[in-house]
């Protein structure tokens, strides 16, 4: 490519594993955070700090990429905001306008769920900008799964799962791997949905998450109200007919236990 991709939420989940990806590649990598470079990070890309809510340093974030992998997400309906902002931003900039490869989630025209209705207005954002466009559409990641099981550990006596719930965990680096073939391609529009490669009831893979961490803790299942629990008893978030993941979440598990975190994001 011609000039570095830019990577938004480098920082995250995702974004670091396409940055990983990228570099793997050998392509020139910009990560955008709102945070300065931390200490001790020589990983080869550039580094542009940067926020999408206030629009601080996303003029030189965009400057000169082909194309930006738009991974930042502030975790509610400021992502609807921060969309605009960015592409209002890469739109007039100097030269060709980047392609923009945006990353979403099965099942938001499905489930009615604050983040969804709001990666919805986002997608639709993305395909009125006037930018060359991707979007790409998955389920949860296993990170996902892993953190929600982790963080009720902290509650008394037992952990809960949503009963009548089933999920479709993905590894996140064979989306990044998918980000990266879209970003480095031709603008493609709203891409074929990727979902892991098992449908699995959330009960079991939170038994599973808390034997793999040695937690000898009960997994209660809870039928929860509300419309966001319905319609995932319904399974409007899984994609059974794109079920191309091909790590399982024990796989995933097995690996994570031997993982180090470097500085930087890569
Ligand atoms: N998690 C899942 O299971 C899943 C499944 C499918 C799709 N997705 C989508 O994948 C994307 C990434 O998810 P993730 O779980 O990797 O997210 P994450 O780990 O929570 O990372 C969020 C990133 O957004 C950046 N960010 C937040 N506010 C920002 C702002 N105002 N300006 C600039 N950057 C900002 C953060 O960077 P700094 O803190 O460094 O600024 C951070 O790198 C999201 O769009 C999400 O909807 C997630």
């Amino acid at each position: 490519m011609n000039g570095p991709i830019l990577v938004t939420g480098a920082t995250g989940t995702l974004g670091r594993a396409v940055v990983r990806r990228l570099l793997d590649d050998g392509q020139e990598v910009r990560v955008l955070s709102r945070r300065p470079r931390p200490a001790g990070d020589h990983e080869p890309y550039d580094w542009a700090t940067g926020d999408l809510r206030t629009g601080a340093g996303i003029d030189a974030a965009v400057a000169g990429v082909p194309a930006i992998v738009h991974c930042a997400t502030t975790g509610g309906r400021g992502d609807i905001a921060a969309t605009r902002l960015l592409t209002e931003v890469a739109g007039r900039r100097e030269g060709d306008p980047p392609h923009l490869v945006y990353i979403s989630i099965v099942g938001i025209d499905r489930v009615n769920f604050f983040y969804y209705r709001a990666k919805l207005a986002a997608e639709r954002v993305i395909e009125s900008s006037g930018l060359p466009w991707s979007t790409l559409r998955t389920t949860q990641f296993h990170d996902l799964i892993a953190l929600i099981t982790e963080a009720q550990g902290r509650l008394p006596a037992a952990n809960f799962s949503i009963s009548g719930a089933r999920f479709q965990p993905i590894e996140v680096r064979e989306v990044a791997e998918r980000l990266v073939e879209l970003a480095t391609g031709e603008p493609a529009g709203r891409v074929p949905d990727m979902g892991g490669p098992e449908i699995r009831t959330h009960t079991d893979l939170a038994r599973v998450y808390l034997e793999s961490v040695g937690r000898r803790r009960r997994v209660l299942p809870l039928r929860l109200p509300g419309r966001v629990f319905r319609d995932l008893r319904r399974g409007g978030n899984l994609t059974p007919d794109r079920a191309v993941g091909r790590v399982t979440f024990e796989e995933y598990l097995k690996e994570r236990k031997g993982r180090k975190k470097a500085p930087g994001v890569g």
